[in-house]
């Protein structure tokens, strides 16, 4: 397994943490309707990589137990408030998604709702979900993509790229994810590529669906 370090700025790390926290309602109108799909009937327990600042919690069941791979010590507070608000029982991991430590075909549910655009080996970390994953788990993401080559947005991708990825430490804005889960070997992939209305351009080409083992 990769040992991968995670490095957060002094000062960039609790900013992003503070955005992550009050975007928290607009995220909930954008992604409200299709995480509420995407989490119907999960298990009792469920594994999220790179958790933020909880803005999944709301989806889970009151007593679910989650157990969070963030890696990122900045966000362990408000993660840790959101589980108390929302009645989950938290367990946070401060590894990062690439060297997770969960056994071998143990997960049923497994979420990662943009976190692959920055985990520094996205290849790694897919590999660490599919191996965590029983054979009857099922992996959900949501992600934002590489647009389309050549597309304007693919463009302005490119351009917002480098100060994007050095202000939302190691965001990267136009990743090839739904090729890189392509290439991960799950044994059935469903994703459906969409553009969200919004107005964080960079991010409006988007991935979504599920992966079983
Ligand atoms: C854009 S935020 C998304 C947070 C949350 N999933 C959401 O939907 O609001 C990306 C998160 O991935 C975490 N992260 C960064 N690198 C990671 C890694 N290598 N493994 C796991 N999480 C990572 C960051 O600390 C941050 O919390």
């Amino acid at each position: 397994m990769e040992q991968t370090t995670f490095k957060t700025n002094k000062i960039r790390g609790p900013i992003n943490s503070w955005i992550f926290k009050n975007l928290d309602g607009y995220m909930n109108f954008l992604f409200k309707k299709e995480k509420k799909k995407l989490f119907k009937n999960h298990p009792d327990t469920v594994v999220e990589i790179g958790s933020g600042a909880g803005a999944n919690m709301r989806y889970l069941r009151a007593g679910t137990k989650l157990i969070a791979i963030e890696p990122n010590v900045f966000m362990h507070n408000n993660l840790k408030k959101n589980a108390i608000n929302h009645g989950i029982n938290l367990e946070i991991r401060t590894l990062t998604g690439e060297s997770i430590d969960l056994p071998d075909n143990s997960c049923d549910f497994v979420i990662s709702t943009l976190v692959l655009c920055t985990v520094s080996n996205p290849a790694e970390c897919i590999n660490q979900i599919k191996r965590i994953l029983k054979p009857s788990g099922v992996f959900v993401f949501i992600e934002h993509v590489k647009a389309r080559e050549g597309s304007i947005l693919s463009y302005i991708q490119n351009i917002f790229h480098k100060p994007w990825h050095w202000f939302f430490e190691g965001c990267n804005t136009n990743r090839n994810i739904g090729q890189l889960l392509k290439s991960g070997g799950f044994r059935v992939l469903k994703i459906e590529q969409y553009n969200l209305y919004s107005p964080f351009i960079p991010i409006t080409s988007q991935i979504r669906g599920k992966a079983f083992k």
